[in-house]
Order: C-alpha cells, then structure tokens, then sequence
C-alpha cells in the first residue's frame, strides 16, 4: 500500500510514533487523517502542524464505543478507512509486583484496543474486499522487555492478534503488519532512561535508538511490500532468530547484559524490585 489520496486513522496521535506516522504519511498524499488520543489538546497541535488534511479527535481506544464511534464517524465524512493504525500503548515499568490496575490497563490499552478496532473496521473493509490494518505492538512483543512484566506480556498477544488477522483475512484484501520497534526516542524511553531505569537501559545497549521519523520511514517501507513484520531495528530479526533457535543460550546473554548493567558481573540472583520506574518500552 501507499498513502496516497488513501484515509487513515492513527490512534495514540498526540506525539512520538504516531505524529511522525501522520507526518509521514501526508508528505505521502495522504487524503485525510484522522488523528486520536487521549490527550485531545497535543492531538489537535499536531494536527495544527500536519495541515488541513489532518483532523483530531479525543478518544480512549479503550472505550469499545468511542472506537466504533470513531470508525462510524471518519467513514461517514470520507467514505471509507484505508488504513487503520492501532499505535497507542502503555508501558508500567512493573514487574509481577504490578498492580492488577496496570496489568488491567496494559491488556486494554496495548490489546483489547486493537480487537475493538479490529470489530469496528473489519465489516466495511472486508465488504469493499480491501483494507490495511497497522497495529505498533513492539520489538518485546518478538523478544521481551526487561523490567515490564504487564508490556512483554500485552506486547506478545499484540503481535499473536495481528498475526491471526492477517492469516484469516488476508485472502479477503486484508492486509496486516506490525511494527515492532525496539528503542524509539519518545517520552516512554526517554523518561526511563532519565530515572536510570534498567529496562530502559537495556534497551538502549541493544541496538540504536531510532527517531519517531526514522521508524515512520521504516513503517512506510513495510507498509509499500506490505510485509506482515516490520522491524525498523534489523538487529531485531536476528536477536529473535537466536531466540527462536536457542532460546536457553537467548535468556543467558540478556541475563549477561542485565548483569553488567546492574554492575555486578558475577552476580547470579536479581537484587529487589528497581524503584517504580517511568517505562520500558
Ligand atoms: N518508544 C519506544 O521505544 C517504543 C518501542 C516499541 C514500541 N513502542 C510502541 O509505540 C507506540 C507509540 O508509543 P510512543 O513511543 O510514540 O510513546 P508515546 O507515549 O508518545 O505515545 C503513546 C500515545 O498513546 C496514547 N494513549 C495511551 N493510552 C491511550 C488510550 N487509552 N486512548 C487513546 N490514546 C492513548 C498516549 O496519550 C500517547 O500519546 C506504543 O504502542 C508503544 O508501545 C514504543
């Protein structure tokens, strides 16, 4: 697919990887786009900044109504959804001491967001024979996420969802991809590295940190091949090769680097719970 005169909608819009995709994709020719989030008054800036092609809407992804209200409401004005882009997501930072709150709220957020809008834009795509659903689940949803139990968990059944979409619907013109960067330079690294929290630091020794342009250049290559696994970090591809051949020999070298992060090569045990930590995405 390319974005041009195509309509999308892009949820968790109000910055990071969802501002960029907006960007990205009307320098592409986009014909419209439709901007979500929480955070109503950082969307409409952005939408300010992308121009008139670009509209913003306050939504919670995960609230079942307000998605199918926004999907109700973007095919009325422009006729249809090319592309539905799923990108909102949460990390907590927590381990198995996270709070049934978070564990609740990373499920809906970073799941349950994406089977809603599964529900609301599959009848019309399927029914026009074409359509492209863009879910951003994460290169923990390949690998995992040192330090976030409730992400590396939620991310999993994100990547296991779109993996599903795509083979059932495929053969109807739907077409599935997700992205699934490692780190990216937005608030959700860039305030866990601040506080020195180990997930994120770890993330940081694995591979480059990626600008949110850098990843919507990758996603609008993915999107172009129409490529089921979009991996803007290709060093990914390889650490989940070595994951799937040699999963014990996996664990033991994240657990080296874990170790050598925390500054106690000869440690064994993990010490006790960091401080609650702002992200690791
Ligand atoms: N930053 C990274 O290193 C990284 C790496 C891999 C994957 N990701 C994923 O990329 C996506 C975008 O994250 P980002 O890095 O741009 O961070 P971000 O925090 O800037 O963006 C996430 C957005 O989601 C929105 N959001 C959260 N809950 C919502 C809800 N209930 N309803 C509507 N919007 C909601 C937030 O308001 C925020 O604008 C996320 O799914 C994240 O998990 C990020």
């Amino acid at each position: 697919m390319n974005l041009t005169d195509r309509v999308a909608v892009i949820t968790g819009a109000a910055g990071g990887i969802g501002s960029a995709l907006a960007r990205r994709f009307a320098a592409e020719g986009a014909a419209a786009l439709v901007l979500a989030d929480l955070d109503a008054t950082a969307t409409g800036a952005v939408a300010e900044s992308v121009g008139p092609i670009a509209r913003a809407v306050a939504v919670d992804v995960t609230d079942e109504d307000q998605v199918r209200e926004l999907v109700a409401d973007t095919e009325r004005r422009y006729g249809r959804i090319d592309l539905f882009c799923a990108n909102a997501g949460v990390a907590t930072g927590g381990g198995v001491e996270a709070t049934d709150a978070d564990w609740d709220r990373s499920w809906r957020v970073n799941v349950l967001s994406h089977v809603y809008a599964a529900r609301a834009v599959l009848p019309a795509m399927l029914a026009r024979g074409e359509g492209y659903l863009l879910h951003t689940c994460s290169a923990a949803g390949v690998l995992t996420a040192v330090g976030d139990a409730p992400y590396t968990a939620t991310k999993h059944a994100a990547v296991g969802f779109a993996e599903w979409l795509a083979i059932t619907y495929r053969d109807q013109g739907v077409r599935v991809s997700a992205l699934c960067p490692q780190g990216v330079d937005t608030p959700m690294l860039a305030d866990g590295l601040a506080a020195g929290h180990l997930g994120a630091r770890v993330i940081a020794a694995s591979g480059a940190v990626l600008t949110p342009d850098q990843v919507a250049d990758a996603a609008i290559a993915g999107l172009a091949e129409e490529r089921f696994l979009i991996l803007p970090h290709p060093e990914v591809a390889a650490y989940a090769l070595r994951r799937a051949q040699d999963p014990d020999g996996w664990q033991a070298g994240l657990r080296k680097l874990v170790r050598r992060l925390r500054g106690g090569a000869g440690q064994s045990e993990p010490p006790p719970p960091p401080p609650p930590p702002a992200a690791s995405p």
